[in-house]
C-alpha cells in the first residue's frame, strides 16, 4: 500500500473515532491532538488496532510515535498484555519514556493504574522488576540482553514497537536490532509487530520479512522545498529559483542570517566537529549584532547554566560564549549535560543557529526552519572522508520546518562550482534513498549472537542453529548457506575455547559460555581476559587492568592516538611493559598492529588520567579527548571491568577480583582509591570530593563529626549539600543552626548579585 498524496482521503479520522477507552483519547486530546495525521489514519486503517502487523514508513515528525502509543495502550486494556518499545539510543529512549508517562493516569480493568517502566543500563540483568509495567521501553541492546537472561516476562509480550527500524542498515548496531526481532518473533510468534521506519527503497522487503502489511506515505506537517546554494541563488527542485542578500563571503552563513532575520532558525550539518565549532564561531560574530534585548538576555541565561553545570572545559567556556551570542554546537564531543542545555534552548529558540555533525540527524527530535547541509561529505576518523548517503541526507533534511511556527521548512544543500550544483540536485535532491542491507553475517558480529542462542537455550543443535539464523533478515535478502558456513567456524572456535561442549547432537553451553553470554561481551573479549588470568606479570597494577580491557573487542577505539604522539605512547608501551597481561607486539613486524596497540595504550593512559583525578580541561590538553569521547570510553570501561570481575570469580582469582571491584568505582567516579569513602555519598563527585577530603574529611566517620557550618563554608558545597551529607552519614542538625545557615547563605547570594 502506497499514497504520496494525501488529497484523496474520505472524511478525517479524529481521536475521538477511535475505538479505544474514553480515559485514553482524553488523554491524547488534553496534549493538544484532535486528528489524525495522514500516516496515523493510514495505519489505523489498515488494522494497527486490530492486531495485524505493519511497517509504517513516513517521514520525520509524521507523527509515527502516535501510533504507537494507541496500540500499545490496546493492548494494555483489551489484551492485558505488555508491549516492548525499541529504539537505537538512550536520548531516544527517554523521549519516548517521558511521552509514555502520560498514560500513567489511566487505570487497568483490574483497579491499579498503567506502569511505564524504561531500562537501558546494566547488560547483566534480567531486571525482573520489569514484570510489573505494560509498557517496557528499552534500546537494541539492552533487549538483546534480556533476552540473553531470558527474562520471565518476556512471553508476556504481545505488541513489539521496533523505532528506526532503517537501523538494520548500520554495520555496527543493526544486526542487534535484527537478532532482537528474529529472537522476539522465534519466542512470541502471535505477538503483533509495528516497525516505525523513515522512508525506505525496499520497505516491501522488510514487511515480508516481519510478515506484516507496509505503508508508505510522503506526507509532512510542514511542506518541505528542497534547493541547493550555489553562490548567491538557490536552484529548487523544482525548478524555481531565489536569491540570498550577500553579506559575507560564505553562502551558508548568508542563508543561516538570512533565515534569522525573517524570524525562523536554522540547523547547519558540517562534516567534522572541528568545522562545527568554525562556523558556530563566525555565526555568533554575525548575529550578535541582530539579537533582541530580550533575545540576548535569554541566550546568556543559557550560557550561564552550561557554565554551571560539569566540569569547566575549554569547550564548555567557548560553548558559553558563543550561546550567550544566540549561537551553538553540538557533536559527539559535548558532555552529555552540557548537550541536553543546547537541544533545550534550541527548541525553546533561544538559540538561533545551531552547528551539528550528521549524529544529530538520527533520532533526536529538534525542527527548525532552515536545515542548511553544509558539506555532503562526511569524515569518519579511522575511514576518512566519504559522501553521505540519500537516507542520511533525508533523515537532515526531515528537520527542516517547526510544527505551529513555520509555513514551510527549507532544506538547502551547499555547492562549490556549478557542477557540483547538478550533481548534488541529481544524487541527493531527486534521488531515491537506498535500499536497507543486512550486515549480519560478519564473524565478528555473529559470534555472540550465535554463543547466546546456545547458552540461553534457544537452540540445541547445529540444525537448530541454522533453523533460526535462517529466519533473520540476512537469509531473505541473501542466502542461508553464506550465513551457515560463518556460524560453522563460530561453533568451532567457541568448542576450542570450551564454551560449548558437544554432546551426541547436542551442543550446550559451558559455565563459562552462559556466563559469557550474559554479560553481554564478545567471546573473544572473554578469552583475552581467561587467558590474562593465567599470566604472572611482575607488578599487577591498575594500569594491568585498564589496559587488559582496552585490548578487548569490545572497547571500541573511541580515543585514538595521533601520530605526532606515537613516540610518547610507545615510550609509555616500553616502561610498562612489565605490567602488562598480554603480549606486545613487536614494532617492525607489523605495523598496523603495533598502531592499534598504541591505541589501546593511549586508552587505557586515558582512562587511567580520569582515575587519578586529571581534570576534564587538563584532558582535552594533554590527550585531545573531549568530555563526551571519555564519557562513553568511560561506560564501555565500566561494563568490561565489571565483566573482568566476574570472570575472576568463576576463574578463583582473588587478586583480580577485588582490584576490579575497586577500579569499577573509581573508574564510575574518576577518584583516587583514597576518594572511595566520600564520593560513595549522594551528591558529593570528584570535584567536591576531592575539596571535602582535602579539608580533612576523609572518611563517613570524620564527616559524622564535622561541624555543618564548616561543611557549609567548603568552597562548592553550600548548605543544601552539607545537609544532605549530614542526612546520608547519619549525623544530627539542630533546626535552629540550619535556619540560621540558610538565611546566611541567602544573604551572602544576594549581596553577590547586587554586586
Ligand atoms: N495527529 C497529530 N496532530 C498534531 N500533532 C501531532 C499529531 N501526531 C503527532 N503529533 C506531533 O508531531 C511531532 C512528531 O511526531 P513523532 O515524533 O512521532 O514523529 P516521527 O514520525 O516518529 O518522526 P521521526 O522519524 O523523526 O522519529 C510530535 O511532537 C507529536 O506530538
Ligand atoms: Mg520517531
Amino acid at each position: 500500500m502506497a499514497r504520496n498524496e494525501p488529497g484523496e482521503r474520505s472524511a478525517k479520522l479524529k481521536i475521538t473515532d477511535l475505538s479505544l477507552p474514553d480515559t485514553a483519547k482524553e488523554i491524547v486530546i488534553r496534549s493538544g491532538i484532535i486528528d489524525l495525521y495522514p500516516p496515523q489514519e493510514d495505519a489505523i486503517r489498515a488494522g494497527a488496532l486490530d492486531g495485524k502487523n505493519l511497517v509504517l514508513a513516513s517521514p520525520t515528525a509524521s507523527g509515527k510515535t502516535l501510533v504507537a502509543e494507541l496500540c500499545a495502550l490496546k493492548h494494555i486494556v483489551e489484551k492485558g498484555g505488555k508491549t516492548i518499545y525499541l529504539t537505537p539510543l538512550r536520548a531516544l529512549a527517554n523521549e519516548k519514556f517521558d511521552e509514555f508517562k502520560k498514560y500513567s493516569q489511566m487505570v487497568k480493568k483490574n483497579g491499579r493504574r498503567v506502569r511505564m517502566g524504561i531500562s537501558t543500563g546494566d547488560f547483566d540483568s534480567s531486571d525482573a522488576w520489569l514484570e510489573r509495567y505494560d509498557v517496557i521501553i528499552t534500546t537494541n541492546e539492552k533487549a538483546d540482553s534480556l533476552l540473553r537472561h531470558r527474562a520471565k516476562w518476556i512471553d508476556e509480550i504481545s505488541l513489539v514497537v521496533a523505532d528506526e527500524v532503517h537501523l538494520l542498515n548500520e554495520a555496527e548496531r543493526g544486526p542487534t536490532l535484527e537478532v532482537v526481532l528474529a529472537r522476539l518473533m522465534q519466542v512470541n510468534p502471535d505477538a503483533q509487530i509495528l516497525a516505525l521506519s523513515a522512508t525506505i527503497n525496499n520497505v516491501a522487503e522488510i514487511a515480508e520479512w516481519l510478515k506484516a502489511k507496509y505503508i508508505t506515505v510522503e506526507w509532512r506537517p510542514v511542506p518541505l522545498k528542497e534547493g541547493v546554494l550555489f553562490q548567491e541563488e538557490i536552484q529548487y527542485r523544482d525548478g524555481a529559483a531565489r536569491r540570498i542578500d550577500k553579506k559575507v563571503k560564505d553562502p551558508a552563513m548568508n542563508l543561516a542570517l538570512y533565515t534569522i532575520k525573517t524570524g525562523g532558525q536554522a540547523l547547519v550539518f558540517t562534516s567534522t566537529r572541528k568545522m562545527s565549532v568554525s562556523f558556530a564561531k563566525k555565526a555568533a560574530g554575525e548575529i550578535d549584532t541582530i539579537l533582541t534585548k530580550p533575545s540576548k538576555r535569554a541566550a546568556e541565561h543559557e550560557a550561564d547554566r552550561i557554565l554551571a553545570t560539569g566540569e569547566r572545559t575549554r569547550i564548555s567556556e567557548s560553548l558559553a560564549e558563543l550561546v550567550r551570542c544566540g549561537a551553538a554546537f553540538h557533536h559527539a564531543g559535548l558532555a552529555g549535560g552540557h548537550r541536553r542545555i543546547i537541544e533545550d534552548a534550541f527548541r525553546e529558540g533561544k538559540i538561533k543557529v545551531l552547528t551539528a555533525t550528521p549524529t544529530l540527524a538520527f533520532g533526536v527530535n529538534l525542527p527548525a526552519r532552515t536545515v542548511i547541509v553544509q558539506d555532503y561529505r562526511r569524515y569518519e576518523p579511522g575511514y576518512g572522508w566519504y559522501p553521505i548517503s540519500v537516507l542520511e541526507y533525508k533523515q537532515m533534511a526531515g528537520r527542516a520546518g517547526r510544527p505551529k511556527y513555520d509555513k514551510a521548512g527549507e532544506a538547502v544543500l551547499i555547492a562549490k562550482t556549478s557542477d557540483e550544483a547538478d550533481y548534488l540536485m541529481e544524487s541527493y535532491i531527486l534521488a531515491r534513498p537506498e535500499r536497507i542491507w543486512s550486515k549480519l553475517a560478519v564473524e565478528r558480529i555473529l559470534r555472540s549472537h550465535v554463543l547466546a542462542t546456545i547458552a540461553a537455550d534457544y537452540a540445541h543443535t547445529e540444525r537448530g542453529l541454522y533453523e533460526f539464523f535462517g529466519k533473520t533478515f540476512y537469509a531473505q535478502q541473501y542466502d542461508v548457506t553464506a550465513i551457515k558456513s560463518i556460524v560453522t567456524k563460530i561453533l568451532k572456535y567457541l568448542y576450542d575455547e570450551e564454551m560449548v561442549e558437544v554432546v551426541g547432537e547436542n551442543i550446550n553451553a559451558t559455565t563459562f559460555g552462559r556466563r559469557v553470554s550474559e554479560l553481554y561481551i564478545d567471546p573473544v573479549s572473554a578469552v583475552i581476559v581467561r587467558n590474562a588470568f593465567k599470566r604472572k606479570p611482575e607488578y599487577l597494577t591498575d594500569f594491568s587492568f585498564l589496559h587488559l580491557i582496552a585490548h578487548t573487542p569490545d572497547m571500541e577505539p573511541i580515543i585514538r592516538p595521533y601520530s605526532s604522539e606515537y613516540d610518547q605512547v610507545g615510550l609509555y608501551m616500553e616502561e610498562h611493559k612489565a605490567e602488562l597481561l598480554v603480549e606486545t607486539p613487536d614494532e617492525w613486524e607489523d605495523r598496523i598492529d603495533y598502531e592499534q596497540f598504541l591505541g589501546e595504550i593511549k586508552t587505557a593512559m586515558t582512562l587511567q588520567a580520569w582515575i587519578e583525578e586529571m581534570t576534564e580541561d587538563q584532558m582535552i590538553e594533554k590527550f585531545r579527548v573531549q568530555p563526551g569521547d571519555l564519557y562513553r570510553a568511560i561506560e564501555t570501561a565500566k561494563w568490561l571491568l565489571h565483566a573482568t570481575r566476574e570472570l575472576a570469580v568463576l576463574f578463583n582469582h582473588r587478586q583480580a577480583q577485588t582490584h576490579a571491584l575497586e577500579l569499577i568505582t573509581r573508574t564510575e567516579k574518576g577518584v583516587k582509591r583514597e576518594l572511595l569513602p566520600v564520593v560513595k555519598l549522594e551528591g558529593v563527585g570528584r570535584v567536591r570530593g576531592r575539596i571535602i577530603f582535602n579539608a580533612g574529611y576523609r572518611t563517613i566517620e570524620d564527616l559524622k563529626h564535622a561541624n555543618l557550618e564548616d561543611l557549609v563554608n567548603l568552597p562548592l558545597v553550600g548548605s543544601k549539600l552539607a545537609r544532605k551529607i549530614k542526612e546520608q552519614v547519619g549525623g544530627f542538625v539542630k533546626r535552629e543552626t540550619l535556619e540560621k545557615l540558610e538565611k546566611a547563605e541567602e544573604f551572602k547570594q544576594k549581596a553577590l548579585t547586587e554586586f
